[in-house]
């Protein structure tokens, strides 16, 4: 058989031959060769602030009791801290509007171990019980979209984060990758693809455990820390470790008045002509002295010059143990201890790193006031440690559990600083919720309400009524009818009075209320219009897991919470003060994990109040605010929203 192609060799190389170094995954380039960019023009979306943190109050003032004299707060108003909830490619695609090229340091820290996910054990109530938690559809997705495909599937979703990331950096920002050990080397490949082989790069080991007793292999001890800089000029403070015990043995074995020293050479290290004077009678030395006459005269009289005890010995600079930094750290980290599970900063959140570590990141690579970004926070290590030291942060997590573990550490660190009388900076919670929602129903949906009705109605498993009696009545489910909120509203008590009025004028008893948010206390509306009208209203979440652009089957759909509080008030008129009661609450079984929902629905019955992990009152809430974790303006304020944070944030 002929064929007409040249063959391969010298005059015409084989493509292969001439490829350079590089990293290939599948999704790194598109079928027609192009490397593929980043998509971030059709995800770019506004964040939604759903709560505001202001200013902790004393432990004692939350708890009720009279406190005097609540301290001067010392909040610094420059800037507000922000915890994101949401997938930080949507998250980053975000800032990029207002931070580009404006943050000094992110420090990011990727799920790795293959067979993680999502799970956690939670505690509940006041026994020794936990609960395993779920995870949820949308951290499924992720985990799914990160090691679906092995190691191409987490290089693809590394490599789209790293972009975003360095986008975000400033001039002299600088950006940390922890990582495991059996993908460290393909991302340090992949970092040096995104930010270019540099030479400030730096590869650091931290070693985590102690060495393992596997006599079989080497014991893998350490994960990879990798360093990059934006540009060649960058932030750096270097950290210094302590010496050890030999160092100081063999080499400060001088003492003076309790003070161990060393000796060192009075010499300057470049030829000075400048300094070629006669000191106390000694010549300079070839290169001149290290110092002018007036400061050797000081160092002398300072007891920092010590003088040769043989006629042909030399001047010596005293250097005191107490005054050295102690041994600069380099890339080798053994000194800093994993979480330990008795340890005060200790969260119980699986894959929490030590304070220790970030405390040497941040001041490695940040001063006071800089922005530090953390984008994969988990239980928020990187915001409290920037928190402590004077940073700024923005920190996003995927998790319910990262976002809530991270929310209630900084709240309590805040409330600490504050008694501390130490500087300390609100901080706002976000999410993505309602904008993902209305990108989903534009995208997807085409903006088509009937669209969005036929979707929910499907994945509720209910039929789509065409001839229903009623525009507010969309579809039947068993014996009971339907009614599907728009996307974009908030079902209010006058529209459940409407529909329930429409239900019993199309004759029926009972009608599943199906909407994204509810107002408040909807339930109390609900049971009243029942007594009223003899028809139930069952309030239905629709769950965000509908959106996923996969989804086959249907996800649960649960009944909204429900509370009540009533308010307390003491003290004569004029020095009145008001506790806030809660009398019931009965959270959503959405909060209760899945597995669980069977064994844990009479104990939700029994004692919800043992779902409740922190809450909250807004005393200036209003509707179209976020919530405002504030404390109270004025001392007989009313309060006019309480906020329950179960378990599972309502973020
Ligand atoms: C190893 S943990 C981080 C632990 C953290 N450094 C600490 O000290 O607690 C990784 C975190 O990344 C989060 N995550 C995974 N995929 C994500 C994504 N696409 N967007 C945002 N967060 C994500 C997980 O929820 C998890 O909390």
């Amino acid at each position: 058989m002929s064929t007409n192609r040249k063959p391969y060799g010298p005059a015409n190389p084989h493509p292969l031959s001439q490829l350079r170094t590089e990293l290939l995954w599948e999704g790194k380039y598109d079928e027609y060769g192009n490397r593929r960019e980043v998509e971030i023009a059709g995800v770019s979306m506004p964040m939604q602030k759903i709560e505001t943190i202001d200013q902790p109050r004393s432990e004692a003032a939350a708890a009720g009791q009279l406190v005097m004299f609540e301290k001067n707060t010392r909040r610094l108003d420059d800037f507000r801290n922000m915890l994101i909830w949401g997938d930080n490619k949507l998250v980053m695609t975000a800032l990029l509007r207002d931070f580009k090229g404006r943050v000094d340091l992110i420090y990011i820290d990727p799920p790795f171990d293959v067979g993680a996910d999502f799970t956690m054990h939670v505690p509940i109530g006041e026994e020794d019980d936990t609960v395993e938690k779920d995870q949820s559809t949308l951290e499924m997705v992720a985990y799914r979209d990160t090691w679906g495909k092995g190691t191409d599937s987490y290089l693809h979703m590394l490599a789209e984060r790293l972009v975003l990331a360095r986008d975000l950096l400033s001039e002299t920002g600088t950006i940390y990758i922890h990582i495991g050990p059996h993908i460290g080397c393909y991302a340090k490949v992949l970092c040096d693809d995104i930010f270019g082989k540099q030479s400030t790069a730096a590869e650091i080991a931290w070693q985590r455990v102690t060495a393992h007793g596997d006599s079989k292999r080497w014991g893998v001890i350490h994960d990879y820390i990798l360093f990059y800089t934006r540009g060649e000029r960058f932030k750096w403070e270097p950290q210094f470790g302590p010496y050890s015990e030999e160092y100081i043995k063999t080499k400060y074995n001088l003492e003076l008045d309790g003070r161990r020293y060393r000796l060192d050479n009075t010499t300057s290290p470049n030829p000075r002509p400048n300094m070629m004077y006669i000191w106390r009678g000694y010549p300079p030395p070839a290169k001149g002295w290290r110092y002018e006459l007036p400061t050797m005269e000081r160092l002398f009289a300072d007891g920092r010059i010590e003088l040769p005890k043989r006629p042909d010995g030399r001047p010596q600079l005293r250097r005191f143990l107490d005054e050295m930094p102690g041994v600069p750290i380099g890339t080798v980290w053994t000194d800093i201890s994993p979480v330990n599970s008795q340890a005060l900063e200790d969260t119980g959140y699986d894959t929490q790193k030590p304070e220790a570590l970030l405390e040497r990141i941040i001041s490695a690579s940040s001063q006071q006031g800089d922005l530090v970004a953390d984008l994969f926070c988990g239980a928020g290590t990187t915001g409290a440690v920037a928190e402590r030291l004077g940073r700024r942060w923005i920190m996003a997590d995927l998790g319910r559990f990262g976002v809530h573990t991270s929310r209630k550490r900084l709240i309590d660190l805040q409330r600490n600083l504050h008694a501390e009388e130490k500087p300390y900076r609100a901080f706002d919670v976000y999410n993505l919720g309602r904008y993902e929602r209305q990108w989903w129903q534009k995208d997807a949906l085409q903006g088509a309400d009937e669209e969005h009705r036929r979707v929910v109605l499907e994945f509720f498993q209910a039929e789509m009524l065409t001839n229903a009696p009623s525009p507010l009545i969309h579809g039947r489910k068993g014996g009971a009818l339907c009614h599907v909120d728009r996307i974009d509203s908030v079902f209010s008590r006058q529209e459940a009075s409407i529909v329930a009025k429409a239900v019993a004028a199309a004759g029926g008893r009972e009608c599943y209320c199906l909407a994204w948010e509810f107002e408040m206390d909807l339930r109390f509306t609900a049971s009243a219009l029942e007594q009223e009208l003899g028809v139930k209203l069952k309030l239905i979440q629709i769950p965000r897991e509908i959106m996923e652009r996969n989804r086959r089957g249907p996800p649960p759909f649960l009944e909204v919470a429900v509370l009540k509080a009533e308010p307390v008030y003491r003290g004569p008129e004029g020095e009145r003060s008001v506790d806030i009661k809660l009398t019931s609450f009965l959270p959503s079984l959405a909060e209760v994990p899945a597995k669980e929902l069977e064994a844990r629905k009479e104990r939700v019955v029994r004692s919800g109040f043992d779902f409740i992990d922190f809450w909250a009152v807004d005393f200036e809430w209003s509707p179209d605010k976020p919530f405002n974790h504030n404390p109270p303006v004025a001392r007989d304020a009313r309060p006019s929203a309480v906020a329950i944070i179960g378990r599972l944030p309502a973020c």
